[in-house]
């Protein structure tokens, strides 16, 4: 293991404390800091998490360099601090979003440029722009849309949408500042020499998800099921059909710590990295699947009013990510609800209030 000191930003959020206390289970030789400001509401939850499992904590913010600064030189920092709805600024100043995960990445950026160390940026399936995602050519098929058959697009098809899904268009300001930061983390490659990968991540879901309506719909939808609230199908008719891939994080777990033991030969790689479409999932197919495994059936109304930033179908075509580093998602929709709930259920007494209606 060449990465010894490992800095995770955003790290007591869902995927940077899954991905810290895996680290440090997988490599207990390892030092791992996880740095947070705690904003997103029950990432306090992990404090404890982290320090049973041996991870540090910073508490920290990527909009001040001196907090990055404390947390020392790294041989890895993986980049999971951010505002990660895709509607954040909608109506409202655009000020955080921009400042934490543009600003904050610049901070990431120069703290690695002046101590060394490689990086791993969790960008978004959300570059891509929305008006050609809206475009691509679908039918409903049963309780999903599926896309048209024979029908092609440049970077899609049935498989998914690939890295050559073309970029011109507006991707929410969410997308803009992932993909801006994309081209910086290139820059600071071609002059500083900075060693990185990027993975543009699809929805990825599991147990430690703070699930809200803007932001993590797996977790909301069965702990809505579980502890009551109200659900919509908001957009696109108010049907429930638009369709989502999804990844289980123990699954980026292992893409990741593939990527950072092989990270001379897939230095300046930008993967699409995602659940694919054997990992996929309707609204109205995860209603019955929530309903299944919790014994309760939610009546839920349709919205058809379609928010600026809504997309009707999203898959990963995991292609290129799969042929590079032999990876592959192991866990299926089921598996991951299932986890998902068991969590539920052992925690329900402290998440119940964060998660519930
Ligand atoms: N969850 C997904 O489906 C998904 C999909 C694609 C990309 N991503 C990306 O993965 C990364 C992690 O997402 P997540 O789902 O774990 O989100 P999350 O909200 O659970 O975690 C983000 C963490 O960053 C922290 N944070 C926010 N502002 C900060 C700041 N200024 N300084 C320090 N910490 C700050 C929050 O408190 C939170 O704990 C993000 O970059 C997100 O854009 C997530």
């Amino acid at each position: 293991m060449t990465h010894r000191r490992i800095l995770i930003t955003g790290g007591a959020g869902f995927i940077g404390s899954n991905l810290a206390l895996n680290w440090k289970r997988v490599f207990p030789e390892s030092e791992v800091i996880a740095l947070d400001n705690l904003k997103r509401r029950g990432s306090e939850l992990a404090l404890p998490r982290l320090r049973s499992g041996g991870v540090s904590f910073q508490h920290g913010d990527v909009r001040t360099p001196e907090d990055l600064e404390a947390a020392g030189p790294v041989d890895l920092m993986i980049e999971c601090s951010a505002e990660p709805s895709v509607h954040a600024g909608y109506g409202q100043s655009p000020g955080y979003l921009i400042n934490t995960n543009l600003t904050g990445l610049i901070h990431c950026l120069e703290h690695l440029r002046r101590t060394g160390g490689d990086l791993i940026f969790l960008s978004s399936s959300r570059v891509y722009p929305i008006a050609p995602l809206r475009a691509l050519p679908l039918v409903r098929q049963g309780d999903r849309l599926v896309a048209e058959a024979d029908a092609v697009r440049p970077g899609w098809s049935a498989a998914g949408i690939g890295e050559d899904f073309p970029l011109g268009g507006a991707r929410s300001l969410y997308g803009a500042t992932k993909l801006a930061a994309e081209l910086l983390v290139e820059e600071y490659r071609a002059m500083y020499g900075l060693r990185a990968v990027i993975d543009r991540c699809g929805v990825i879901a599991g147990p430690w998800q703070m699930g809200k309506v803007d932001q993590g719909f797996v977790v909301l939808w069965m702990a809505r099921h579980m502890f009551g609230g109200s659900l919509s199908y908001s957009g696109f008719g108010g049907q429930g059909v638009q369709v989502r891939d999804i990844l289980h994080v123990d699954d980026l777990f292992a893409l990741l710590t593939r990527q950072a033991a092989d990270l001379s030969r897939l230095d300046g790689a930008v993967f699409n990295a995602g659940g694919g479409p054997e990992v996929s999932v309707s609204l109205r197919e995860l209603t019955a699947l929530c309903a299944d495994l919790t014994g309760r059936r939610l009546d839920i109304a349709g919205d058809p009013a379609t928010r600026p930033a809504d997309i009707p179908w999203y898959v990963t075509d995991n292609a290129a990510v799969c042929r590079a580093t032999g990876w592959r998602p192991e866990r299926d929709v089921r598996t991951i609800l299932g986890d998902i709930h068991h969590w539920l259920m052992a925690e329900r007494c402290r998440l119940a209030p964060i998660l519930g209606g």
